[in-house]
């Protein structure tokens, strides 16, 4: 019997371990966004956020005077302004990107992700693009102020998978060709 119940609450141990675990610190995080009341895309994207862990509230009041207000610049605009710890993400970011920025904490305005990429979080369909997610550092930096924070590029992965004989090009080497190919 005794033998029994310890073996039970081992095994609750394990399971609450696993449960905390589990459960992110970013659970209870906060998002208020800030959309036009009528966007599916906008929709999408929250719905993508609560798939994160994130809380969101909606502000169905459009996004133009928040960003004009947090100083997001127009040149960075997209159809929703999110705020979240004190930070600004603009547009369809994939939510492992802003957990990943909140962790991190950078002294920075925020990210974005300009106009609305196809295949970014709530523009799902059959097409689509390479679009990257900026970092913006200050308030009223506009789009050349920024870096790039994290790259989404279907096509770079699909050239990449057949094995190159000659040596892989390291991640600075591989970005520099491909900003090179951009501006071709
Ligand atoms: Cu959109
Ligand atoms: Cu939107």
């Amino acid at each position: 019997m005794k033998k029994q119940l310890y073996t039970l609450l081992t095994g609750l141990t394990l399971v609450i371990g696993t449960l905390s675990i589990a459960l992110p610190a970013f659970a209870t995080t906060t998002v208020e966004v800030y959309k036009s009341p009528t966007c599916g895309c906008c929709s999408k994207w929250v719905d993508h956020m609560r798939d994160h862990g994130f809380t969101v509230i909606t502000k169905d009041v459009g996004n133009k005077e928040i960003r004009q207000k947090v100083g997001m610049s127009e040149t960075l605009g997209s159809c929703h302004t999110a705020l979240v710890n004190g930070y600004v993400m603009e547009g369809h970011i994939p939510a492992p990107d802003i957990i990943r920025f909140l962790k991190e904490r950078p002294d920075a305005l925020g990210l974005a992700v300009p106009d609305m990429p196809h295949g970014s979080p709530g523009m799902e369909g059959q097409r689509v693009d390479p679009y990257n997610v900026l970092k913006v550092n200050a308030p009223g930096d506009t789009r050349r102020d920024t870096e790039i924070y994290q790259r989404y590029d279907p096509y770079a992965k699909k050239t990449a998978s057949p094995a190159p004989a000659s040596p892989a090009p390291s991640a600075d080497t591989e970005g520099f060709s491909s900003i090179m190919r951009l501006k071709n």
